[in-house]
């Protein structure tokens, strides 16, 4: 690395670095969790495709909301951002209902204080798409919150603003993506303040981990969606019985082949940019 970097911590797939005290690098790995649990082999390039993907939605959805991207670096797996006070709430927008929105609904009709029309089936396109914060959690599992708790945790005004250009975001890019053949159901934002007391987009946005993403194809709600990119992952833990505790099975090569041509896939879909070309120039994403 160029400058010299403070190691700040590590999340399950991503390492994060203080470069000064304006920046940040967010270096992303080739790991690969699954139901919550990191497994011990690495998908290829999975680390570069959501990188990728990130910039290519930083770049287009500026207009909608400022956000953190400063560069991205050669390697194609490294942001620099502008480092924030992040808001001590995970935004997610739900389209669909999935997760933890389908568990919730299914034993109050509600999701986060949103009343639902009764008699929805799993993974149903909702009338609209709904704002449903959650705590970060520091251990464990991020908890549903309604909004009232949000308002409080990060300001009345900041709630609704949030809220607003939450649903923009996600509206943008659901289209987005339908359009070439995927459903985004449900994704997670996270806001930072600037040194101005704006509203910044930040940390990694509308990847496969941070969403999740379905063929369109393959949609046919009344149950559980496959999943665009990790589908051959889970198929194969669930094929060995595996009690989704730590520690994860290693995959077998056609597992990791298969799962790194569906990540490639959908950087290809979503952006229209062969590959290649961002390993070749990481810069093509934000044109
Ligand atoms: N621009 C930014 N300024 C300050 N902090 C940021 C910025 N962008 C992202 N972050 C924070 O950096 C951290 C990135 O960590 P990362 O997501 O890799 O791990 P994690 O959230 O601890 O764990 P998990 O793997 O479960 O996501 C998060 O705490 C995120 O809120
Ligand atoms: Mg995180």
């Amino acid at each position: 690395m160029p400058e010299a970097t403070l190691h700040l911590g590590s999340g399950k797939v991503r390492e994060l670095y203080a470069v000064d005290d304006e920046r940040l690098l967010l270096v992303a790995s080739d790991r690969i969790s699954t139901f919550d649990v990191v497994l011990p082999t690495e998908i290829p390039d999975k680390g570069r495709v959501l990188t990728g993907l990130s910039g290519f939605w930083f770049a287009r959805t500026r207009d909608v909301c400022a956000n953190h991207l400063l560069a991205l670096r050669p390697d194609g797996r490294s942001t620099e951002c502008r480092r924030l006070e992040m808001l001590p709430i995970e935004c997610v927008v739900r389209g669909y209902l999935a997760g933890s929105g389908w568990k919730d609904y299914r034993q109050t009709g509600e999701v986060c204080g949103h009343l639902l029309p009764a008699g929805l089936t799993e993974s149903v396109e909702l009338p609209g798409p709904i704002f449903t914060p959650a705590t970060k959690a520091t251990t464990g599992h991020d908890e549903n919150i309604d909004r009232a708790r949000a308002a409080e945790l990060v300001g009345a005004d900041r709630f609704d603003e949030v809220e607003e250009i939450s649903i923009a975001l996600y509206r943008y890019a659901a289209q987005h993506a339908r359009e070439r053949g995927i459903v985004i159901a449900d994704t997670k934002f996270e806001f930072g303040i600037d040194e101005d007391d704006r509203l910044v987009l930040a940390d990694e946005a509308l990847t496969p981990d941070s969403s999740r993403f379905w063929p369109a194809d393959e949609y046919q709600p009344g149950g559980s969606q496959p999943s665009f990119d990790k589908q051959f992952v889970r198929d194969y833990c669930e094929s060995l019985g595996w009690a989704k505790t730590e520690p994860g099975p290693e995959l077998p090569d056609v597992v990791v082949a298969g799962t790194r041509a569906r990540y490639i896939e959908a950087f290809e879909r979503l952006t229209d940019i062969p590959f290649d070309r961002y390993l070749e120039d990481p810069k093509v994403v934000l044109r």
